[in-house]
């Protein structure tokens, strides 16, 4: 057992004390502490399915994205029979960014620091002043470090450090079939429009994560402001009163995923949409029915993919990463998606309309990082520190449902955030891969 495997197990004890997803009690520690966030980028990131990229992103041979996989840095490179390979950015050299660029094509990636030079396969190709190591350094061995396991869903193309991890498809579940209900509106799937939009947040990374799988609640007091202005035009309209008739979705793997169904046939957003898109969402009605059902496509939701992947979906088609930076620092990393079959003023207006309201700077953005940023700051100070928060809501009032793998329960509650949790300790406190089937019982027999 390595030193840090050991430190990790002796942390056990401490992270029962901290975390009981059962009772919905979280010790605010699980936020600051850096011997925390440094198992849980060996036990969490090291183990779980992270996204990489979408395919749009990657149309030809040599295209490549560089990204995050929890700390680590990786390229992402389209090759040329097809598939998809991602490496640690890392020169087996002395350790240099082997790529500095955020995206791009390459038949090569060059070191700037002594020039070895990798294929877009990560084959080590090339080494100035190779006679220095004829004969010492065989250069088979000395290839880009491989990420082992790359899989993809609805071209959501994933990568894991672990290469035992059970396949893509059993480890996401029966989220799959709700976030369908936001990629699999058009044959044509859907695509990536504009760049990444990407800043820092000063708070744990788990804030977010948890929100976006379990946290419709806070909709109704931290987003009061944005909401008033979206219902002053039409004031028979409550954006928000559609949303308590929604449900929730946990699930055995720490995925969550919350949605409502509109009673109306407009979107929540409507007052703010432009033209362009109320006519795109009338046109598009009875295909999008015919092909997810009239449930789905009415869904307007939020959800996470256990641990750092999650969307939105309304008028308001984003996916984000919350990539893990220190356990007070976040980089989101934020993508706007749409039908890749619409036509170009739709996917523009698509663009615009997040970016109004979910980007850096949204409308709604902004309020819930301010709320994370104070969080994290109050977790400062020594008291606060160990005073257990409250996860409770809708304890007790959720059940297991025969169509699916997870529990179901009310859209206002907690039960999402208590099953990330349950994840969450599951894999912190094992050495070894928590066999999935244990979850499942685990969550059966839980207090819900
Ligand atoms: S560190 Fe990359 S070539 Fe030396
Ligand atoms: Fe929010």
């Amino acid at each position: 057992m390595t030193p840090r495997a050991q430190h990790a197990d002796e942390m056990t004890p401490d992270l029962q004390r901290l975390v009981d997803a059962e009772h919905g009690l979280i010790g605010p520690e699980v936020y600051t502490d850096q011997a925390i966030f440094d198992v849980e980028m060996e036990r969490i990131f090291g183990r779980s399915w992270l996204f990489l990229a979408h395919d749009s992103q990657l149309p030809k041979a040599g295209d490549y994205v560089t990204t995050y996989m929890g700390l680590d840095p990786v390229i992402v490179v389209r090759q040329r029979d097809g598939s998809v390979k991602a490496f640690l950015n890392m020169c087996r050299h002395r350790g240099m960014r082997v790529c500095r660029e955020d995206e791009g094509n390459a038949r090569a990636f060059t070191c700037k620091y002594h020039g070895w030079s990798y294929a877009a396969d990560g084959r080590l190709t090339g080494m100035p002043l190779k006679d220095q190591y004829e004969g010492i350094v065989d250069k088979a061995a000395w290839g880009l470090k491989q990420v082992p396991r790359i899989e993809s869903y609805r071209g959501l193309i994933f990568g894991c450090f672990d290469e035992d991890v059970p396949p893509l498809a059993e480890e996401m579940g029966d989220i799959a079939y709700y976030l369908d209900a936001s990629l699999d509106r058009s044959p044509a799937g859907i695509e990536f429009v504009g760049g990444i939009i990407k800043w820092r947040i000063r708070a744990n990374w788990k804030f977010a994560a948890e929100q976006f799988a379990s946290d419709m609640y806070h909709t109704y007091t931290t987003h009061k402001s944005p909401y008033s202005l979206l219902s002053a035009d039409d004031l028979d309209h409550d954006p928000l009163k559609d949303t308590i008739h929604g449900h929730q979705y946990s699930s055995p793997h720490g995925h969550g995923f919350g949605w409502w169904i509109a009673e109306e046939e407009r979107p929540s957003d409507a007052a703010l949409l432009p033209t362009v898109l109320l006519r795109y969402i009338e046109k598009t009605r009875a295909a999008v029915t015919e092909r997810i059902g009239d449930d789905r496509r009415r869904m307007e939701s939020h959800g996470t993919i256990f641990p750092n992947f999650s969307w939105l979906y309304s008028s308001i088609p984003t996916l984000r990463v919350w990539h893990p930076k220190s356990p007070d620092e976040m980089e989101v990393w934020a993508y706007v998606f749409v039908d890749a079959d619409a036509p170009d003023d739709v996917k523009d207006a698509f663009r615009r309309f997040t970016v109004l309201t979910f980007g850096a700077s949204g409308l709604y953005e902004q309020d819930d990082g301010e709320n994370w940023v104070t969080i994290q700051n109050n977790l400062t100070s020594p008291q606060v520190r160990k005073t257990p928060m409250n996860l409770q809501s809708s304890l007790g009032r959720n059940g297991s449902s025969p169509d699916s793998d997870g529990r179901m329960g009310p859209v206002i509650g907690e039960m999402a955030s208590r099953g990330f949790f349950h994840r969450w300790l599951s894999l912190m406190s094992s050495r070894d891969r928590p066999q999935t089937h244990n979850l499942e019982e685990a969550m059966i027999d839980a207090a819900e």
